[in-house]
């Protein structure tokens, strides 16, 4: 059985999937960018939650419910802050791609969206960090397949950078 993977441009706070994963810090304490989106969205019940799981390590990933979201759970992947490459930002944001899709298998999650883990105010320089995401979902689904794992890009950029990594011809797609 394979996996589909796609990426598109879109907010992912409508995505109607099973699980969306969250670009978290280690506190899983609300913040700006697709965290605050996802906070704003989901509603009030989603901070109690995140307080009850007292953080996560870096690379590592936490799931609640979904909440106000369409999505019935909110995976918590909590994304390197780049210091310029040498200091293991690969594998850790490889491990939050690899944990998630783990995670999600084994809640029964069939469709999984992503946004652009650790490209924004963590500083990842987003060409590398698709090609990181691409290859760790390719590898994870292998053992633990989905139906579908869908990039969801905040930005043209961003979504040209993903369909170069899943090999797919440029050209932007608004949905
Ligand atoms: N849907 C999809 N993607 C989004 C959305 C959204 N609604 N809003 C922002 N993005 C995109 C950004 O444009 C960027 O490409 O998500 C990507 C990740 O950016 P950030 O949200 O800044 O995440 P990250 O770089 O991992 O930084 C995490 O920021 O919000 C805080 O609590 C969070 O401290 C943590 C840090």
């Amino acid at each position: 059985m394979s996996t589909r993977l796609e990426a598109v441009e879109g907010d992912i706070t409508l995505e109607h999937v099973d699980a969306v994963v969250n670009a978290a810090n280690a506190h899983l304490a609300p913040g700006g960018g697709v965290c605050g989106a996802i906070f704003a969205a989901a509603g009030p019940g989603l901070r109690e939650a995140c307080e009850a799981l007292g953080g996560a390590p870096t690379g590592e990933v936490r799931a609640t419910a979904g909440f106000g979201l369409p999505a019935r759970w909110i995976l918590h992947a909590v994304g390197p802050v780049w210091h310029g490459g040498d200091q293991g930002e690969e594998e850790l944001l490889a491990s939050c791609y690899r944990r998630s899709v783990e995670l999600a298998a084994d809640l029964g999650a069939r469709s999984l969206a992503f946004p652009a883990i650790s490209t924004g105010i963590y500083g990842y320089p987003v060409e590398p960090a698709a090609e990181v995401a691409v290859a760790a979902v390719r590898s994870a689904v292998e053992d633990h397949p989905l139906d579908r794992v869908r990039f969801v890009c905040f930005d043209r950029r961003t979504l040209a950078a993903y369909r170069a990594a899943l090999g797919q011809a440029p050209g932007a797609r608004r949905r």
